[in-house]
């Protein structure tokens, strides 16, 4: 991302010239942020012994996920629909890791089909998971007491959470595996997403690790994904490098009394695609209360959610004058509900100081490449936009537009 004179470019194309190319409103990728991002963090993690997943449920662009499979970097994935494409992108089975929640048996049949570990999430999914694949493999997700993460909504451990199976029920995990046959060959924990402050990620995987000492066959610990990444001015990240290290004595030492090489694993989604991508809509409406001024926009809560959804602060770039004289302004969705603003808190609008915007000008919302297009809806009645890859002053299209006669095709009248 680059501003020159007053313009937006991301990967070397002005953000003008790609809404005028691919349309209104467009997600845009830039290739190489997702490569530096997958880089940091494989030089941080300085564990010899390791495997590097990508929690596709950031982005499951087909061909973002082609970006992170040609580094080398395996698949999380919570879904038969994730599966199944991870599988015709050509990712091995040994490469994916199943964490769903809730599933049904039909879902585990199908995973167990494909030949790909099924990580735990409940007794009673290791209990039917058993019937279905006596003598099998399996993983198991522990909670491992401590949550961490930006929000209340994302914090996936503690006894709130509704996540894996609590670390005090190794007997009973033990049982199942016996009454079935199963060789437990990983313990697992995710613990939150978004944590920027890695203290209670420490404690947790401590935790995990005396759990880990309880079962004799494992192959790998897997310690989830939730890395940081900074949305706001206000916020800092830890330094990753310290993060990678500590990880790293506190895996060794584990290591060391377990007695045999165990593989680290990590399945971050948000690092390695948050920062690479980009909103790009269109201001057709500027309008005032007494007290605010809305900019609305081509876009809303259905294009991102992430702000209506936890209040979440989104950088926003004026693209058509990105240095001009400044204003208070409020970005307003075209969504039919008051929650749908991209400047708000939980409480509702906050004024953002931007360079002062026209009808017409182009909007670019940042850190949208994670948790943007995989959250996106088609609430009323509204298409999803067209995504694009950037790199080195190319754009290519990496999926087309919806249209409204393909929303409506499957209704019965
Ligand atoms: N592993 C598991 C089992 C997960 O549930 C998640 C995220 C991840 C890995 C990846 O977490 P990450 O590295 O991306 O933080 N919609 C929210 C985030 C929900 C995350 C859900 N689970 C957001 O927009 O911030």
């Amino acid at each position: 991302m680059e501003i020159k004179n007053k313009k937006l470019f991301l990967g070397g194309v002005s953000a003008e010239s790609l809404v005028k190319e691919f349309g209104s409103p467009l997600y845009v990728y830039e290739k190489e942020t997702i490569l530096k991002k997958a880089e940091e963090l494989e030089k941080a993690i300085t564990y010899p012994n390791k495997k590097m997943l990508y929690a596709c449920k950031a982005n499951t662009n087909a061909s973002i996920m082609k970006i992170l499979k040609e580094k080398g970097i395996g698949l999380d994935v919570v879904s038969v629909g994730e599966l199944l494409l991870a599988l015709k992108l050509g990712f091995k089975a040994e490469d994916i890791l199943f964490t769903a929640t809730m599933a049904t048996d039909e879902e585990l049949k199908k995973v167990i089909e494909n030949k790909v570990l099924v990580n735990m999430d409940s007794l009673s999914e290791m209990e039917r998971f058993g019937k279905l694949n006596k003598g099998g493999k399996c993983s198991v997700r522990i909670n491992p007491e401590f949550g961490a993460g930006f929000h209340g909504h994302v914090v996936t451990g503690g006894p709130d959470s509704k996540f894996g199976i609590y670390h005090t029920d190794v007997e009973k995990i033990k049982k199942i595996a016996e009454k079935y046959d199963l060789n437990v060959v990983g313990v697992h924990m995710h613990v939150g997403s978004r944590y920027l402050n890695p203290d209670q990620f420490y404690k947790a995987m401590e935790i995990l690790l005396n759990t880990a000492k309880q079962f004799d066959t494992l192959e790998f610990v897997d310690f989830g994904g939730g890395i940081g990444v900074v949305y706001s001015p206000d916020e800092t990240m830890f330094e990753l490098n310290a993060y990678g290290k500590k990880v790293n004595d506190i895996f060794s030492k584990f290591v060391k009394e377990y007695g045999k090489e165990v593989t680290l694993m990590f399945e971050n989604g948000r690092w390695y695609v948050a920062e690479s991508g980009f909103l790009l809509m269109t201001v057709n409406t500027l309008k005032e209360t007494p007290k605010l001024k809305f900019a609305g926009v081509d876009s809303g809560m259905h294009h991102m959610a992430r702000p209506a959804l936890y209040g979440a602060y989104h950088e926003i770039i004026n693209a058509s004058n990105a240095d001009g004289d400044k204003e208070k302004i409020v970005i307003a969705g075209n969504i039919c509900e008051s929650t749908d603003l991209f400047t708000r808190d939980m409480d509702g609008p906050v004024e953002r100081e931007l360079p002062k915007i026209k009808e017409g000008d182009i909007l670019s919302l940042g850190c949208a490449g994670a948790y943007g297009y995989t959250m996106s809806s088609n609430y009323n009645i509204r298409e999803r936009p067209a995504e694009v890859l950037v790199e080195n002053g190319k754009a290519s299209l990496i999926r087309k537009r919806e249209t409204f006669d393909y929303l409506n095709e499957n209704q019965i009248i």
